[in-house]
């Protein structure tokens, strides 16, 4: 899709669909000047209509109105924002990937009217962004496989109508890096919606070394089961016994500014499981139908890759992904297994299903064993985080305030949901093993999220560390605001913001 500007006026622009932006005020619509030009091009009966059709400029309400050629565009799209002191960011970009998945279907452009600065209380990098983003996110379809329906139009081209020559160069530049967040959220929610039967190990590792060849700034070492045993990672090879003809992998990307000299070295870590059937502790079928989204963190790190050259952060970032599918075998781990993870600390399996966690403990002593300053994760970890926090929040946890503070502005700016969950100290004691040095099944139910945040702090050595459970909002389960049913890609956001600002 391609977004454009023009010095023009909305009613000299021929596209498909133009939309008109207006506030709710004092229960009725406040007027603009565009709105005045338009209506007096129409001979008075754009607001003659929106009297009839009672419209009030109420969050989310549209009128549309057909121009019989008195204005260039054949629709017009009068769309309420709301009252001014309710209006965010995230509504507008909200209202913007509503209409786009309304009108996508049947419609090939469409033209852009004013919401000023003043109107809206946005600034015009706030404005551009969301209006850029909300089309992107709400055109994103995942077709691979679904026959295209002849009839259907593509939404092409948005054109930002009356942008003077003074604002055009800045506002491109809001649009370029509209598309560029887009391009990783769309990596991200592409390899959450492909099955898992194409989005192997392997296959992320493909993924991973092709962005590395991109550009001169990343490299990538990708680990092999051979490799993974080298180092010592019996936890996440114990996962990943199951899985003979589907072979696991270790996936470190690393990004490094141009003649860096200090001695950080962020990680980003994401869970990686291709696909979660339990295990011998086999899921039920009602939750395991959407578990090829169980790796939603490792593609949100990919997804971050993917942009990290043009981002740029200030510090060397490694990127980690302990890659495997959580799979039933005669080779599978048993309940009273013992594996081991690379940093010396022994895991007893009482649960094949939190595999999640066990090969988290094998990526974060690797970060460690690494040298990462600071470690932050994305992980579908828990069905407690979702009775918890719902479908749209993930749960944060971190051991560092510091850190903990940026993550949050993080992802305020990205308007991703988020919560702050407690480390509770006394729950340690429910990881608790009678034979290892810890169980990665707590010993009651109660708290499931953050015993199993408790259960990977153990690997984190104290280093300052960030665990967001992304269970709820990395995939929805039916058509959302942004976006059609399936990934979200949700975490990109925010960790773009993260790294621009380390
Ligand atoms: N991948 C699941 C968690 C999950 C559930 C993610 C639903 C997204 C949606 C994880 O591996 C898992 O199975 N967790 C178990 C842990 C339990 C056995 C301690 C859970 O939450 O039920
Ligand atoms: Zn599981
Ligand atoms: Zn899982």
């Amino acid at each position: 899709m391609q977004i454009e500007v023009t010095e023009n006026k909305i009613e000299n622009i021929s596209s498909d669909v133009a939309l008109v932006f207006l506030f709710q005020k004092n229960n009725t619509f406040a007027p603009s000047e565009e709105l005045e030009r338009i209506d007096k091009a129409l001979k008075g009966n754009l607001l003659s209509t929106l009297t009839l059709e009672h419209f009030k400029g109420k969050e989310e309400s549209s009128v549309t109105i057909f121009t019989h050629g008195k204005v260039l565009a054949p629709r017009i799209m009068v769309v309420g924002l709301g009252e001014k002191k309710d209006f965010t960011p995230a509504l507008l970009r909200k209202i913007i990937a509503a209409i786009t998945k309304k009108l996508h279907k049947s419609t090939n452009s469409i033209s852009v009217g004013e919401i000023s600065e003043e109107s809206s209380g946005l600034t015009h990098e706030e404005l551009v962004h969301m209006i850029s983003e909300g089309f992107l996110l709400g055109n994103y379809k995942f077709n691979v496989y679904q026959k295209k329906d002849p009839e259907e139009k593509e939404l092409e081209v948005v054109i930002f109508a009356n942008i003077n020559k003074t604002n055009a160069k800045n506002i491109k530049k809001y649009i370029e890096e509209s598309h560029r967040i887009f391009q990783a959220v769309k990596l991200t929610r592409d390899l959450v919606n492909e099955q898992s039967a194409i989005a192997t190990p392997a296959y992320l590792a493909k993924v991973a070394e092709d962005i590395a060849s991109s550009s001169d700034l990343i490299e990538v070492t990708v680990y092999d089961k051979k490799g993974c045993e080298k180092m010592g990672m019996g936890a996440f090879l114990g996962i990943a016994r199951a899985s003979t003809d589907v072979p696991p992998r270790f996936i470190h990307l690393q990004y490094t500014p141009k003649g860096y000299k200090g001695d950080k070295n962020v990680a980003i870590v994401g869970k990686g499981i291709t696909f979660d059937t339990g295990g011998i502790s086999i899921k039920p079928e009602k939750y395991m139908a959407d578990m090829k989204m169980d790796m939603a963190g490792a593609a949100a790190i990919l997804g971050v890759f993917s942009v990290i050259a043009h981002i740029k952060p200030n510090v060397p970032v490694m990127g980690l992904i302990a890659a495997t599918p959580n799979l039933i075998s005669s080779t599978s781990l048993l309940p009273g297994d013992v594996v081991k993870a690379m940093n010396g600390k022994t895991i007893e399996i009482l649960n094949t299903d939190a595999e999640g966690r066990v090969t988290l403990a094998d990526s974060m002593s690797y970060a460690v064993k690494n040298g990462a300053t600071e470690i932050v994760d994305l992980a579908t970890l828990t069905g407690s985080c979702m009775v918890a926090l719902g479908l749209d929040y993930a749960a944060l946890y971190s051991n560092n305030d510091e850190l903990k503070e940026r993550l949050l502005t993080a992802a305020k700016m990205s308007g991703e949901k988020v919560w702050e969950m407690p480390l509770v100290k006394e729950y340690k004691k429910l990881n608790k093993s009678a034979v290892a040095d810890i169980a990665n099944l707590e010993s009651i139910r109660w708290g499931g999220s953050i015993t199993a945040a408790l259960f990977i702090e153990e690997f984190v050595d104290e280093k300052p560390w960030v665990h967001f459970d992304i269970a709820g909002p990395a995939y929805s389960e039916s058509e959302f605001e942004l976006g059609p049913k399936g990934g979200t890609g949700f975490g990109v956001g925010m960790l773009i913001s993260y790294l621009s600002m380390v």
